[in-house]
Order: structure tokens, then C-alpha cells, then sequence
């Protein structure tokens, strides 16, 4: 708890990263350095339905890494094994359990969010798929998800809600300014962070691992389109 106290003391500040006047989507992702990268292209997606629909799901939830970092964490899996897919390496050899891997019964009962999935989001394949879920109270202790030599921004978490008071916090790069009425940021899970509720309401993210495949050049314009807005927005003082 001391751990945790000390972390958002110390790190829960707003940083802002300086753009650079060009776009670059290597720089961007393999070299900035950058702890999260906001996908404002996507900002006026249906993430208040999206919402709705995992929070009808509340108590099918399961207990995440209760026995270890987190407390109150629950996850939900919509693409994986099953509806409680952990790390993909611990059930065996890579290629084998990316080929088994497949839609839950939970992205049938969420309709609206599996269309976003299938028909927005700009990548073809998809690893897990999940919603985690983090009780008022509830928090994850520092933690690393990569080594430090694998830095680069690789993973989608999305905001579906987040209620003041909670906040994710990386190590040096700050609080992640996740948005209550949605958002999705690209995040690099090499950079020690942790999450703290501390307000009155469940937190309810949905975090995406995947392949671009096919659909590398829908992702390059949605980095691309994102990468202006949130200059032109932190040039105007609107960010
Ligand atoms: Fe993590």
C-alpha cells in the first residue's frame, strides 16, 4: 500500500510530450519513447453503449492476479480461449494458441463493442480481447509488463468509462489522461505503471492486443489523423 502511495505521489502529474511539426509512424511508435499515445481519431466512437454493455456483465467478471499485484481487478475476455484468457504464453506454444484462439459468448452479448472491433478498429487480427473491470478502491500495484529493451507502444487500452479519482499512472511519463465519456490510447506496457480507484464507481477499460495484417494502412491514418489533431489541440491549449 506504502508501494502504491509512493507511485501516484511521485508520478501522477500530467506530462505533456512535445510533437515534433512532422508525422513519422516509426519515430512515433518504435522512438519517441513516449508512455501513451491518445487515438483521437477515434474519439466519437459509441463507447457510452459499449459501456452499458459490459457493466450489464458485472458479475460474470473473474478475479484478476487477486494473489498477487491487484486488488478489486476483474477481467472478461471477448476474444481468446475462453471468457478467462491470461497471458497467451502460458498455455503453450505460440503459434498453436493464436490459431485456437476466437470469439467468447461475451462479444456475442455485446454487440455494439464486437462491431467496433470487427468493423472500426484498424487491425485485422486480433490476440486477446478483454474488459477489465477495477472496483471502487480496488487498485494494481507497479508492475512491468515487458522487459525494457521491448520498448514501444504496442497495445490499445480504451477508457469506456473513467471516474475522476481514478487514475493510471506510468513511471516518469504521468498520469494517462483517459477520458470518462471514452477514449483509447496506445500505451507501452515496458514502462512500470499502476492504477488506483480511488473514487466511488467501477472502472470499466477494454484492453486490445493485436496484428495489423491486412489493415496496416487503415492504422497508419489513424495514427496519422491523431497525431495532428492532438498537436493542433495541444497548439491551441485544448488539450
Ligand atoms: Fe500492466
Amino acid at each position: 500500500m506504502q508501494d502504491l502511495e509512493l507511485f501516484h505521489k511521485e508520478h501522477g502529474k500530467l506530462i505533456q510530450e512535445k510533437y515534433p511539426d512532422t508525422f513519422d509512424p516509426k519515430w512515433l511508435l518504435m522512438e519517441s519513447g513516449w508512455g501513451y499515445f491518445h487515438l483521437s481519431a477515434l474519439d466519437n466512437q459509441p463507447w457510452k453503449e459499449m459501456h452499458q454493455e459490459a457493466e450489464a456483465l458485472a458479475d460474470k467478471f473473474y478475479s484478476h492476479r487477486e494473489d498477487s499485484y491487484g486488488k478489486g481487478w476483474k477481467s472478461l475476455t471477448l476474444h481468446g480461449l475462453n471468457d478467462d484468457t491470461q497471458s497467451l504464453g502460458q498455455y503453450g506454444e505460440r503459434d498453436k494458441v493464436l490459431s485456437e484462439l476466437d470469439w467468447t459468448w461475451v462479444a456475442d452479448k455485446c454487440p455494439t463493442t464486437k462491431k467496433f472491433l470487427t468493423d472500426v478498429w484498424p487491425a485485422e487480427f486480433f490476440n486477446r480481447v478483454r474488459f477489465m473491470l477495477l472496483e471502487p478502491g480496488g487498485y494494481i500495484l507497479p508492475h512491468q509488463d515487458r522487459p525494457d529493451e521491448e520498448k514501444r507502444l504496442s497495445i490499445c487500452n480504451i477508457s469506456l468509462n473513467n471516474p475522476q479519482d481514478c487514475q493510471f499512472v506510468f513511471k516518469d511519463k504521468g498520469i494517462v489522461p483517459f477520458k470518462d465519456e471514452g477514449s483509447a490510447f496506445l500505451v507501452d506496457i515496458s514502462n512500470p505503471h499502476s492504477v488506483w480507484n480511488r473514487s466511488d464507481k467501477p472502472r470499466i477499460h477494454m484492453i486490445i492486443h493485436f496484428e495489423l495484417g491486412r489493415r496496416t494502412r487503415d492504422m497508419f491514418y489513424t495514427l496519422r489523423q491523431s497525431f495532428y489533431t492532438n498537436r493542433s489541440r495541444l497548439n491551441e491549449g485544448l488539450e
